[in-house]
């Protein structure tokens, strides 16, 4: 009997617990044996891994979070801290990994596998930055998430004649934001990836209010350099924009979503084919989602490499304002 076990690893995404069940349930429908590790690599690192049946993961498919668990582990990054998770491993013989998280966490299951433990990754962040999959885990529920703040931020926009910079997460990547602004028909975009000319913002509000719109919402990457905080700031002393102005940052709400259909679909196939992966013992790889069909990229060409926008959206996101 196969000897396998999971975790969840860095900032928590909505559909990582569809994840968790499928690997537990795929694996155990083979007759392994899965255990579940608390806390991501921490937990690697201390020992908390526990057997998991079936059955517990019950009633976890709609919900939001990780019910593992998820950490962010500076020890982790030492050698040091790999040895101590690996000797973790090896003491309950357990033969492979799956870690369900982002760019972070699948860079952790690359050392880990060039330090000869079998890991398969699987791909999931709401940030959508990882090379390998097109579209990660968490990323539609967190899109969906920005659209409900935006289409409520019209409302009382409306009311007040107000524009509303809108903050998104997205540590290093404008994804989020892109994708919101289009489908929640923003007038304006900042993402890390196009340098922001401020005046332009203005501009574009200072048109949309002598146009007579009654609101108007600019969408900001978190990671951007003109962020909503910068941007305000810069407003305060710079401009007239007709409308007055409010500043919403998302911050955690963007995570903490009941998973989408979308994402549980997807998390349940990627989840099962990381123990696919295992069976066929193709190790060192990304399972994730690519042009419509499941894929596993090594994770050696994941790692260290930025995703790129694409700019054609940029265009749209401006055409359609
Ligand atoms: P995410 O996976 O969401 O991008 P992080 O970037 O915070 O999240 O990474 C999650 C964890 O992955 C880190 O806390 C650390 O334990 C591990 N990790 C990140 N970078 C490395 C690295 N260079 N070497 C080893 N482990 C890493
Ligand atoms: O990587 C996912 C993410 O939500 C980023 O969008 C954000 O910058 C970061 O995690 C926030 O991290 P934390 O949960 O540690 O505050």
């Amino acid at each position: 009997m196969k000897k396998i076990a999971v975790l969840t690893s860095g900032g928590d995404a909505p559909g990582m617990n569809a994840a968790i069940r499928a690997v537990t349930r795929t694996a155990v429908k083979k007759g392994w044996q899965v255990f579940g590790v608390k806390e991501g690599y921490r937990g690697l690192i201390e020992g908390k891994i526990n057997p998991m049946g079936g059955r517990d993961v019950a009633g976890i498919l709609q919900r939001g979070g990780t019910f593992l668990g998820s950490a962010r582990c500076e020890e982790f990054k030492t050698e040091e801290g790999r040895l101590k998770a690996i000797r973790s491993l090896n003491g309950l013989e357990i033969e492979a990994l799956v870690v369900i998280g982002g760019n972070g966490s699948q860079t952790g299951s690359l050392k880990l596998f060039e330090m000869g433990y079998p890991v398969v990754g699987v791909a999931s962040t709401i940030d959508n930055d990882l090379v390998g999959s097109d579209i990660t885990i968490g990323v539609d529920t967190s899109l969906n998430i920005s659209l409900e703040a935006i289409d409520r931020l019209k409302v009382t926009g409306s009311s007040h004649q107000r524009a509303f910079l809108l903050e998104v997460m997205g540590r290093n990547c404008g994804y989020l934001a892109l994708m919101s602004a289009i489908a929640g028909g923003a007038e304006a975009v900042v993402i890390p990836e196009v340098k922001t000319d401020p005046e332009e913002i203005a501009h574009i509000l200072r048109v949309a209010y002598e146009k007579g719109k009654s609101h108007a919402i600019v969408v900001v990457a978190e990671g951007a350099e003109y962020n909503a905080a910068r941007l305000a700031e810069y407003f305060e002393s710079h401009q007239e924009l007709g409308f007055a102005l409010r500043v919403t940052v998302l911050g955690h709400v963007q995570r903490g979503g009941a998973p989408s259909a979308f994402d549980r679909i997807l998390a349940s196939r990627l989840g099962a084919g990381a123990v696919n992966a295992i069976e066929n013992n193709e190790f060192g790889v990304l399972v994730g989602w690519v042009k419509s069909k499941l894929s596993k990229t090594p994770l050696a060409d994941v790692v260290g490499k930025t995703k790129e926008i694409d700019l054609d959206l940029f265009e749209l996101a401006r055409i359609l304002d």
